[in-house]
């Protein structure tokens, strides 16, 4: 009897000690259940749509997303005419015939277009502060999803005895906590064509995820190239070891 409770305890300690970092990290920064994480991950294709519409009706007015394509949007289950109507509702610079500059829509095969011409008309309009490129920033942040839902979500009134600079915002996330980039989500900030309720919680969840996909379009290929690697693997194990018993089979021990 005595053994089982000290085989208990045991267990209980080592199972507390296992536990306590990983809350202690959480307090600083919740994980979120994101269905592209773990080895079989894909991206939710509805969340993503509506994390595209997100950043396209918010974000996207002072966030760049220069490394990402329209066609880009094929991988969250657009179809090849809503790709054309989103991009053919942007107008982009181009070359004419005749060398001059020229504006026209925008095709699938141009990039995202950036909401300023460069990085000091950025900072002018946006209080000194740059806003960063979104097209690899899920992968530029330590915490990466995870990060970006809580600074998107992190914002409150400023605690009174923090002095806060000029057109600056509090956000408990974010590094030093003050942060030039007033909350871009509030309740109702976008309709959801699924009806899905567009609370600040959900388009944060959303807007990650299609960023999330948008820093690595091919991760779903990658992960199904690597299932199918491992069974290789494994049927070639199993091969190899059948040739050797065979090979063997007439050698005496
Ligand atoms: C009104 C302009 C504006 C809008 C709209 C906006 N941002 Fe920003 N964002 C900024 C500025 C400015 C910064 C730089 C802040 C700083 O460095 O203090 C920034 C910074 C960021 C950062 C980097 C934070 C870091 O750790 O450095 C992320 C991520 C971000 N924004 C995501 C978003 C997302 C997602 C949306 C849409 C839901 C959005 N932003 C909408 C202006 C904006």
């Amino acid at each position: 009897m005595m053994r089982w409770v000290s085989l208990a305890a045991a267990a209980a300690l080592i199972g507390a000690v296992a536990v306590l970092p990983a809350h202690a990290e959480e307090a600083s920064m919740p994980r979120q259940a994101w269905s592209f994480a773990g080895p079989f991950g894909t991206f939710d294709r509805a969340a993503a749509q509506r994390g595209f519409q997100v950043y396209n009706e918010v974000c996207s007015a002072c966030h760049s997303m220069k490394l990402a394509y329209y066609r880009d949007l094929s991988g969250i289950g657009l179809s090849e005419e809503q790709i054309t109507a989103v991009a053919a509702g942007k107008t982009v610079g181009d070359i004419g015939d005749d060398g001059a500059p020229i504006e026209r829509p925008a095709l699938p095969s141009d990039h995202f277009k950036s909401p300023f011409a460069n990085e000091l008309a950025a900072r002018a309009v946006n209080n000194g502060a740059a806003p960063p490129d979104l097209s690899l920033i899920v992968k530029a942040r330590e915490g990466g999803a995870d990060y970006l839902y809580a600074l998107l979500t992190g914002y409150s009134a400023a605690p009174t005895n923090m002095k806060m600079g000029d057109g600056m915002n509090y956000n408990k996330y974010f590094a030093g906590n003050q942060i030039g980039m007033p909350a871009p989500l509030s309740e109702g900030r976008v309709t959801y064509g699924d009806g899905t309720p567009a609370s600040v919680n959900q388009m944060a969840k959303d807007v990650v995820t299609f960023l999330a996909y948008i820093s690595e379009p091919e991760t779903e290929m990658r992960k199904a190239l690597g299932v199918k690697i491992v069974l290789f693997f494994l049927l070639m194990s199993c091969v190899t070891y059948a040739v050797k018993r065979k090979v063997w089979a007439d050698v005496d021990h």
